[in-house]
């Protein structure tokens, strides 16, 4: 069976991060992620993900995620696992429950705040 340069021999991920990198201009109706700093978290994420050898998951910028007044969008595929991130997230605990297969469910997409 042909594999691809990383060994591959077939496409796809285990998980599979989008993180949304969107920004608006300042007048425009909706926030935007990328104002709320979220291409500074994606880049800590990468890293950390990166030191913590996290293998079969891919971690990416996204456009807008349409969730907009609820970022920093984060979804996590297959489960379709909706987050909202802070600039200011536990990182290393991210990683962890994204290696594990687990959920922190204090940073789950809400829509009763
Ligand atoms: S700008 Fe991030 S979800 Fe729309």
């Amino acid at each position: 069976m042909p594999k691809d340069l990383k060994g591959r021999d077939a496409p796809g991920y285990g998980r599979h991060v989008f993180i949304c990198g969107h920004e608006r201009p300042d007048d425009a109706s909706r926030p935007s992620c990328k104002k709320r700093g979220s291409l500074e978290l994606l880049a800590n994420i990468k890293a950390a993900a990166r030191e913590g050898g996290l293998e079969d998951i891919r971690i990416q910028k996204s456009g807008c995620l349409d969730f907009c007044e609820n970022g920093i969008a984060c979804v996590v595929y297959p489960r379709g696992t909706w987050y909202r991130l802070q600039p200011e997230i536990n990182i290393k605990s991210f990683i962890e429950n994204l290696k594990n297969g687990t959920i922190d469910s204090s940073l789950l997409m809400r829509f009763d705040e």
